[in-house]
């Protein structure tokens, strides 16, 4: 009897041995609680590791690979199967904030020690109802202090052609215009990358999970095999993409699996993966909305230096706390408060203690303080690492003390030291050290230009949201984000995990701020630069993108006189519950969210005109809600006129069906009060 024969005797019901193929040993089968998934994984006659995955018996990945290359060791054939054991977890946690605060983690586990010579590897594979996952671990072997991962040949060999979206595989920014095209037309990509099949019936989705003390994983696809891409991590400057002291553990590679892509968004997989939270008391960690001192600075209205159009000054700042508590915004940013922004780019430009002259940070935090309104302090660190950590902790402790209740980072520009990108090891280990730093202090995080959402909100509950998107700063110095970005984000990068979009801005086209300076781009100068949407559309954004702190990025002064405001002064920015009404990738989606008996609903468009035939049967039964739909008109132009909305009030229950127009890149919002 071969070993794994009598390793799968000893196994549980949900492990099988199947039979061998021609060019395969007998593999092991794992398959998900509710048996959709299915996992196959063995050793092939030249000892290489393979898996295989499908859903409902159709294959949807087949004999993929898996390897390293070490700097000491070849570790892609040549491997014996040691032993194998199994488990299965079922178990409810709660989140403190997020789309919905219940969480199922079940799953069937396969655990392998592999070993080839004297080195071991273990692999660990997960089966879940909405996916399937994998990780390993290779520990040192005696007198070897320190593991040096060259790179990682893991496969994601397609059974099929599928349509893909996704951005280009970058070692420093996610901020990129998604493409469509075929899977065999991809060369490089991002993750998370999602895929649906010709008929509509699998949506899937490739990402990471807990990634913590690695370097990025990005995709590329084999030379030999246009279904087949292949992992390739961010590297340091020398060459190396992970260093490890005793034991090298990757984080999980993961495969989203669904019905839909309505069912992709509605996965946990990536949260359950991560560790449960390491901060017990998270009284102090609070989802809120936001606005501040930002959009003036992108459409070149204002400054972050100091000058006569310095945006963030004493004056400004109490207007925005005073907006803030007068209309339900529970905080807000300041952006350009401290000195350095003059040498932005420069070795050790920023100082994060240091306000401007003109800028009263004790009175702002006092006032603040007074009216109830929490500080998101702004940390621009332009990239410099070495500076922003000498100083961090001393910033922190002063913000601690200030009252403030969080802080939003940056990292425009390249990394320095230089040689270091935004996506390796050593910035996973910085953007890490930040978030477990800023619990210490009791501040939410807020990450520009970090590394992707792998869940880690899970572990480190202060990680409340973050950019690596094309958000809307890029609607103020280029030719703008399409109308079909909106709707591809929430399949794409948001099965990551929150995005600060900063949606809300209400002066689509900016026309009366003539007096635009700052950036010069050719779409500034063409008088191109505008929003690509109507303003319901802003509205529904603060539904269907989901992010735990959340901006109404327009100056408070184009909120004036605008009835639709009303909306974001009622939406929430936590949720009881989720549920997608309708997902059409890059084409039309409605979200509909829940924070306790009341519902909130965002429906929005991309390049064509839609009608929403909207059905309120998510509602529970016999119950009457006063519903208020904000919607585009019939004369709402994206063109010529995409700032005009209509209001209706309207009693609704759960037999409620209503019809609702939208133009191109239009949308609407509805809050739906229990009565
Ligand atoms: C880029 C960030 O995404 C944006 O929000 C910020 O205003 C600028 N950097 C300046 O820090
Ligand atoms: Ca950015």
């Amino acid at each position: 009897m071969t070993k794994l024969k009598q390793l799968a005797m000893l196994l549980a019901g949900f492990l099988m041995l199947s039979a061998c193929d021609n060019h395969q040993k007998e593999t092991l089968e794992l398959s998900s609680p509710d048996k959709q998934n299915q996992l196959t994984v063995g050793i092939d006659n030249e000892g290489k590791v393979f898996y295989l995955v499908s859903r409902n018996q159709q294959t949807v990945l087949d004999t993929s690979y898996l390897g390293w290359t070490l700097k000491t060791a070849n570790l892609q054939k040549g491997f014996e199967m040691v032993d194998a054991s199994t488990d299965h977890k079922k178990e409810q946690w709660e989140a403190p904030w997020g789309e919905r605060k219940q969480h199922l983690n079940e799953y069937n586990e396969l655990t392998l020690n592999l070993q080839q010579g004297d080195r071991k590897v273990q692999l660990a594979f997960r089966a879940f109802d909405d996916g399937v996952a994998f990780r390993y671990e290779i520990p040192a072997v005696s007198l070897e202090d320190s593991l040096f991962l060259m790179e990682e040949h893991t496969q994601f060999n397609f059974k099929q052609d599928l349509s893909a979206w996704w951005i280009h595989a970058n070692y420093d920014t996610y901020e990129q215009l998604y493409k469509h095209s075929p899977l065999s037309e991809v060369k490089d990509a991002s993750t998370p990358i999602t895929f649906e099949s010709a008929d509509g019936k699998l949506a899937a989705s490739i990402h990471e999970a807990a990634l913590t003390d690695f370097a990025e994983m990005m995709l590329y696809k084999e030379a030999d095999n246009p279904l087949c891409l292949r992992s390739v991590l961010t590297p340091w400057p020398d060459k190396v993409k992970v260093r490890a002291k005793g034991t090298l553990k990757s984080p999980w590679r993961t495969l989203q699996l669904a019905d839909n892509a309505a069912g992709l968004v509605m996965s946990d997989m990536i949260l359950n993966l991560n560790e449960p939270s390491k901060i017990t008391d998270t009284s102090w960690i609070q989802p809120m909305k936001y606005v501040g001192v930002w959009w003036g600075m992108h459409i070149g209205h204002q400054t972050w230096t100091m000058g006569p159009r310095h945006g963030a000054t004493t004056k400004h700042a109490l207007e925005y706390i005073d907006f803030a508590a007068a209309n339900n915004i529970q905080a807000v940013l300041f952006e350009g408060w401290n000195t350095g922004w003059d040498k932005w780019g420069e070795k050790d430009a920023f100082d994060h203690i240091t306000p401007y002259a003109d800028f009263d940070l004790d009175k702002v935090a006092a006032y603040c303080k007074e009216k109830g309104i929490a500080l998101i302090m702004h940390n621009e660190t332009g990239g410099d690492i070495p500076s922003y950590e000498a100083l961090m902790d001393k910033a922190f402790a002063k913000y601690r003390k200030l009252g403030a209740e969080g802080v939003k980072t940056g990292y425009a520009g390249g990394i320095m030291p230089r040689g270091h990108y935004h996506h390796g090891q050593f910035m996973v280990r910085h953007y890490r050290k930040v978030v477990e730093l800023a619990a210490k202090y009791h501040l939410m995080l807020d990450v520009h230009e970090p590394i992707k959402d792998t869940g880690i909100r899970r572990t480190w509950p202060n990680m409340m949201t973050r950019e690596g998107v094309r958000g809307m700063e890029w609607n103020g110095w280029s030719d703008g984000n399409p109308p079909s970005h909106h709707l591809i984000i929430p399949f794409t990068r948001g099965l990551g995990g929150p995005i600060d979009y900063t949606p809300g801005i209400f002066d689509l086209k900016y026309e009366r701020y003539n007096d635009r300076v700052a950036w010069n781009t050719t779409a500034q100068v063409m008088g191109e630069a505008r929003i690509h949407t109507t303003l319901s559309k802003q509205l529904a954004l603060f539904v269907t993108l989901y992010s735990p702190l959340q901006m109404a990025s327009d100056m408070i002064e184009n909120y004036e006189g605008h009835p639709a405001f009303q909306f974001i002064r009622d939406v929430p920015a936590d949720w009881d519950d989720t549920k997608l009404l309708d997902a059409k990738i890059g084409e039309h989606m409605v979200t509909a969210r829940r924070k306790g008996t009341n519902w909130y609903v965002g429906g929005a468009t991309a390049d064509n005109a839609h009608t929403f035939e909207m059905d309120f049967s998510f509602l529970p039964e016999g119950k009457k809600y006063q519903a208020t739909l904000y919607a585009d008109s019939e004369e709402t132009n994206l063109e010529s006129n995409p700032g005009t909305y209509r209001i209706e009030k309207l009693t609704v229950d759960r037999q409620t069906k209503l019809s609702i127009p939208c133009t191109k890149s239009g949308g609407f919002a509805i809050s739906i009060l229990a009565e």
